[in-house]
C-alpha cells in the first residue's frame, strides 16, 4: 500500500537556537534561501507523499503562513517579470496537502506523534523530523520506501556514528539481513555511550504501521522525562516486524547553529548558482570584520 501521508512534529521550543527562536520557529531557519522545513517537504513530496501532517505547538502559526499562497507577493513579483522568483514562491504551496494539528504541551517526539493519531487514520505513514536535513536523490524517504515495500514492514533511517556521540540519539541492536538493512531486535533512546548496543543510531525519517499509535498510548515517559517515539517502536517491536536502513546521502544536524552553518556551505557549495561565491567566502575566511 502507497504511503500517502507524512507526520512532521515541528512543536519543539527550540532552545539551542535561542535568542532567535523567540519570534522565528527553529523549522523556518533557512538553509541558503529555504527553510529547513520546506527541505524535508520537498523529500516527502519527492516519495509520493501527498498530504504532510504538521504539528505544531501554540505560537508557531508562521509555519502555516509560509505554506499557504500569498496573492498580493505574487501580484507584485509578477507585476516587476521576476518569473524565477515567482515560480519560486508558488512552488511552496503546491508541494502537498499541508495540514496542522496542535500538540498543548511539549511531552517528547512520541507523544507529538501520537497528536496526529486522527489526521493519519489507519494506513502506514511516515514521520519526518525536519532537524534531519538528508542531502541525496533520491531522498531518504523515497529510498524508505523501496524497502518497505520489499519486507513489507516498518523501516526506521539509521546511519553509523562515532561511538563518542552515540549517547545523543536512539540506537539499534540489529542484524544485517542485506547490504544497509537490518532486522531491528531491540531500541534504545540516548543511551549511556557504555549502554549502546551498537552505533548505528537513529535518524529522523521512519515508515510506520498505525499499530504505532496504540503503543504510544502505552508508552510510559523515559529519557529526559519525556514520551520518546523510540520506546513506543520498542512496543511495537513485540508484535511487528522493524527494519533498519542505512540509507544513501549525508545527514545535517539542523537542530543546531553549527550544525546548519555547515549544511548552508556544504549546500552552497554543491549548488550551481552559488558554488563560485562561496568558495571565495571559505578561501578568504580569517579575517574577521571586527
Ligand atoms: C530524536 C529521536 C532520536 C533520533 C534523533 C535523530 O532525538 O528521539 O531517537 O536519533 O531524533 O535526530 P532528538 O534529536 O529530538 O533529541
Amino acid at each position: 500500500m502507497k504511503i500517502r501521508k507524512a507526520v512532521i512534529p515541528a512543536a519543539g521550543l527550540g532552545t539551542r537556537f535561542l535568542p532567535v527562536t523567540k519570534s522565528v520557529p527553529k523549522e523556518l531557519l533557512p538553509i541558503l534561501d529555504k527553510p529547513m522545513l520546506q527541505y524535508v517537504v520537498e523529500e516527502a513530496a519527492e516519495a509520493g507523499i501527498e498530504e504532510v501532517i504538521i504539528v505544531t505547538s501554540p505560537g508557531k502559526e508562521t509555519i502555516a503562513a509560509y505554506f499557504q499562497p500569498d496573492p498580493a507577493l505574487e501580484k507584485h513579483l509578477a507585476a516587476g517579470g521576476d518569473q524565477d522568483l515567482l515560480d519560486r514562491v508558488r512552488h511552496v504551496s503546491s508541494l502537498a496537502e499541508v495540514r496542522f494539528v496542535i500538540q498543548e504541551q511539549p511531552l517528547g517526539l512520541g507523544h507529538a506523534v501520537l497528536t496526529a493519531k486522527a489526521a493519519v487514520g489507519d494506513h502506514p505513514f511516515a514521520v519526518m523530523l525536519p532537524d534531519d536535513i538528508v542531502a541525496h536523490t533520491p531522498g531518504a524517504l523515497a529510498q524508505m520506501t523501496e524497502v518497505r515495500t520489499r519486507f513489507d514492514a516498518g523501516v526506521v533511517a539509521v546511519e553509523r556514528v562515532p561511538w563518542e556521540v552515540v549517547q545523543n540519539y536512539g540506537v539499534v541492536d540489529a542484524v544485517e539481513v542485506e547490504e544497509r538493512v537490518h532486522r531491528i531486535r531491540q531500541l534504545v533512546e540516548k543511551p549511556p555511550r557504555e549502554e549502546a548496543p551498537s552505533n548505528l543510531t537513529i535518524v529522523g525519517r521512519y515508515i510506520l504501521p498505525p499499530e504505532i499509535f496504540s503503543c504510544l498510548e502505552r508508552t510510559p515517559p523515559g529519557a529526559r522525562g519525556e514520551i520518546q517515539l523510540t520506546d513506543g517502536l520498542s512496543l511495537l517491536l513485540e508484535s511487528q516486524l522493524l527494519y533498519a536502513h542505512e540509507f544513501q546521502g549525508r545527514r545535517y544536524d539542523g537542530g543546531t547553529p553549527l550544525g546548519l552553518l555547515r549544511a548552508s556551505l556544504e549546500f552552497g557549495l554543491a549548488r550551481a548558482d552559488t558554488r563560485d561565491a562561496v568558495a571565495d567566502i571559505l578561501r578568504g575566511l580569517g579575517s574577521p570584520a571586527s
